[in-house]
């Protein structure tokens, strides 16, 4: 089939189970409840063979009207290499407008978002497994409250680059956030969610590598032999800590803007942790 013979159509509820299917068979770890937060946060696109099937999907989470991600960008299998992970970018590119947009390449999506106009501004590691350490709970770490959610934002959007305010509350309504506090100010944060195989931690948004640790610490705490995952930068220097409590190396992916991202380094405050390959 040729991408001519599919028809692209708005990403809605019902188009869940297709999107599970698909993710399953690329044996990317979401659950149904992980795509429904995908595409709460999102608009999106799936690609429909002629006899009804859903053979592709791309979502765009938008952050205000400056920035946004591309993400969940899937072609079945048996319809590669025929045009349609290419359409689907081009209506995800749509519906993004001018937004600058950030991505996380897999080897398979490189050479496609390279055509697009994507270039790499930096590499993410995946640590993922079963937490093989006690580790103790930081004193300078607790459980944030709603009172700091404007300062937890703040600290988001100085360390992302664009105003993820709706990514953060929806966070925060599943999951749990933490606030490490310097003299009576919050000097970073952290998140907690359920995700596929168990917990996920991000994002993470510190001044430093010891307050990550620390923030990353709060939830790792009374977890031993949970199942952990955490995106972080290749140079955060948090992977070789991640690495000797148990939460091995198992993939990563290639962080990709377009335009071009001119200014590739460090923020301060720092993204030590993603809040997942899609969101950034
Ligand atoms: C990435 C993916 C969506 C591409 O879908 P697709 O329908 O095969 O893509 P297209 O047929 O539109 O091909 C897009 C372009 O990439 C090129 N391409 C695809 N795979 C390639 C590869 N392994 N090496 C080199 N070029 C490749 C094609 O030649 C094509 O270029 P062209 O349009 O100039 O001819 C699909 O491979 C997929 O679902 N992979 C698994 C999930 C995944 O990794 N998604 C990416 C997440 S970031």
């Amino acid at each position: 089939m040729t991408s001519d013979a599919a028809s692209f159509i708005a990403f809605s509820g019902e188009h869940l189970d297709a999107a599970m299917r698909l993710s399953q068979q690329v044996r990317w770890p979401h659950r149904r409840e992980d795509w429904q937060m995908a595409l709460a946060l999102s608009q999106g696109c799936v690609a429909v063979a002629a006899d009804g099937r859903v053979i592709g999907t791309v979502l765009m989470t938008p952050y205000g009207d400056d920035a946004g991600t591309i993400n969940m960008v899937i072609v079945d299998a048996a319809e590669r290499g025929r045009g349609l992970g290419r359409r689907l970018m081009q209506q995800a590119m749509t519906l993004a407008g001018d937004r600058r947009l950030q991505l996380v390449a897999t080897d398979d999506g490189l050479p496609l978002y390279q055509t697009l106009g994507f270039r790499r501004s930096g590499e993410i590691v995946q640590h993922q497994g079963h937490l093989a350490a006690a580790v103790a709970p930081p004193e300078a770490v607790r459980a944030a409250t709603f009172d700091d959610m404007a300062a937890m934002t703040a600290l988001d959007v100085a360390a992302f680059g664009s105003d993820r305010g709706a990514l953060i509350a929806h966070i925060a309504s599943l999951g749990a956030f933490a606030v490490l506090e310097r003299q009576g100010r919050a000097a970073g944060f952290a998140a907690q969610r359920r995700f596929g195989r168990g917990l996920v931690i991000g994002p993470v948004v510190a001044f430093d590598l010891d307050d990550a640790k620390a923030l990353v610490a709060h939830f790792l705490a009374g977890r031993q032999g949970d199942f952990i995952r955490v995106d972080t930068g290749v140079d955060t220097g948090l992977a070789p800590w991640l690495t000797s409590l148990g939460l091995a190396h198992v993939g990563g992916g290639i962080v990709m803007h377009r335009p071009a991202a001119d200014d590739t380094r460090r923020r301060t405050p720092t993204s030590f942790a993603l809040a997942s390959q899609a969101f950034g």
